[in-house]
C-alpha cells in the first residue's frame, strides 16, 4: 500500500504518505502565544505517530498580517518558547512537523492587526469577500516582506520544526499577488505571470538563505482560482516548475481565490486535476488535500499519480483518531 511507504523529503524522512494539513485551531492567546489547549489539540489529534507528516497551522509574519483572532504567532523571537513545545509535543507523538507561516494581506481588518490597514498588491478586495479593500502596498512594503518571512522561517527553525511551509494560498497576501483577479499592478510585481511570482520567488530565495542549503522548505499554492478571469491550472504548472527550480522541496497544492475547495466538487482529491498536472512536471514531492475521507481514497489518488503525499484535513479533526483507524483497516 502506497499510503504506508515511506518518503523522502530533502532529508527529511516521512514514515508514511499522510499528512495533517495545516488547519487553524485559533487557540493561541491574542499575542500570538502558543497554549495548553493547543498542545493538548495537537496531542489528541497526532497521538500514536500515525500521520508522517503535521503542518501546523497558519503563524502570521507581522502584526499587519495577522487573519484573525487566536491565530499563533511566527512574528517575534519571544513565541520561539511556544513554537518549541508545539514542534515537541508532535515530535513527541511520531510525527514530523513542518510550520506554515502566512501574511493575511487583505484577508484580515483593522480589529485583528492593532489598528493596521490591510495590505494588498492592489487596492482590490478579495472577489468573494468584497468587505475588505486593501491599501495598494509600496515598493518599500514589497522589498520589505521577504525578509519578514525568512525571520519567521530562522525562528520556526530555531523552535526545532523540521521545515517551514510558505503560505500563498487561500486567497492571502502571496496568493492576491500570484491571482491576476486580486493583483492589477502595472509594475514588475504585476501583468505577466512572471511578475506576479516575482514577490513569491524573492521569499523562498530569502527563506532559503537564511535557514540554509538543507531545511526543508514548502510552499502551498493556491494554484488555480477555478473562476473566470483567475489563475489556471496551467498557470500552477508553470509556477510550481518555477518554485522547484527555486528550491522548494515540497509543493504542496490548494485552491486559490476559491479557498479550499471548489464549488460543485465534493469528490475525494477535488483538486487532483491540479496536482497530476503539476506531478507530470516537475521532480520534487507534490501534495495534494481536499475531499478525502478514507485511506481508500488516499490510496487510490496516490495510485494513480495525482500526489505522492495527501492531506487529511476535515475528518481527523472530526475524529482525531482517524488515522488510526484508517491506517489499521487498510492493507
Ligand atoms: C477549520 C479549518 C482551518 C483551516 N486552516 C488552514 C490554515 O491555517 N492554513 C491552510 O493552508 N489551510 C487551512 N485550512 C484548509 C485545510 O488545510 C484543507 O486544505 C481543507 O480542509 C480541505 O481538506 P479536507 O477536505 O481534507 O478537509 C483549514 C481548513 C479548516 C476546515
Amino acid at each position: 500500500m502506497l499510503l504506508k511507504t515511506p518518503l523522502q523529503v530533502k532529508h527529511l524522512t516521512l514514515h508514511n504518505r499522510l499528512v495533517l494539513p495545516p488547519m487553524a485551531s485559533k487557540t493561541s492567546t491574542a499575542d500570538g502565544q502558543v497554549t495548553d489547549a493547543m498542545l493538548d489539540y495537537y496531542r489528541s489529534i497526532c497521538a500514536g505517530g500515525y500521520i508522517g507528516l503535521v503542518i501546523t497551522e497558519h503563524a502570521y509574519i507581522h502584526m499587519g498580517g495577522k487573519a484573525g483572532p487566536g491565530q499563533m504567532s511566527v512574528a517575534e523571537d519571544e513565541m520561539i518558547g511556544g513554537l518549541t513545545c508545539l514542534a515537541d509535543t508532535v515530535h513527541s507523538c511520531g510525527s514530523k512537523v513542518i510550520c506554515q507561516i502566512n501574511h493575511a494581506g487583505s484577508g484580515t481588518n483593522p480589529n485583528f492587526t492593532g489598528g493596521l490597514q490591510p495590505i494588498g498588491p492592489s487596492a482590490v478586495g478579495h472577489p468573494k469577500k468584497t468587505a475588505n479593500v486593501p491599501r495598494e502596498m509600496t515598493l518599500e512594503e514589497i522589498k520589505a516582506m521577504p525578509a519578514l518571512f525568512a525571520a519567521a522561517a530562522r525562528r520556526a527553525k530555531a523552535a526545532g520544526f523540521d521545515g517551514v511551509e510558505i503560505h500563498a494560498c487561500h486567497g492571502y497576501l502571496l496568493n492576491q499577488f500570484y491571482s491576476p483577479l486580486t493583483n492589477h499592478r502595472t509594475d514588475d510585481y504585476g501583468g505577466s505571470l512572471d511578475n506576479r511570482l516575482r514577490l513569491i520567488c524573492e521569499v523562498i530565495r530569502a527563506v532559503r538563505s537564511e535557514v540554509g542549503a538543507d531545511y526543508p522548505i514548502a510552499l502551498r499554492l493556491g494554484g488555480c482560482d477555478y473562476t473566470y478571469g483567475g489563475s489556471t491550472i496551467d498557470d500552477a504548472v508553470y509556477a510550481c516548475k518555477v518554485f522547484a527550480e527555486e528550491g522548494v522541496d515540497l509543493l504542496d497544492l490548494s485552491g486559490g481565490m476559491c479557498s479550499f475547495s471548489v464549488p460543485g466538487r465534493a469528490y475525494a482529491g477535488f483538486f487532483s486535476d491540479m496536482s497530476e498536472a503539476v506531478k507530470a512536471a516537475v521532480q520534487v514531492p507534490v501534495m495534494l488535500t481536499g475531499g478525502v475521507w478514507s485511506a481508500a481514497n488516499a490510496e487510490k489518488l496516490l495510485q494513480k499519480g495525482a500526489a505522492d503525499l495527501i492531506g487529511v484535513g476535515r475528518a481527523q479533526l472530526r475524529d482525531h483518531r482517524w488515522a488510526e483507524k484508517a491506517l489499521c483497516e487498510c492493507r
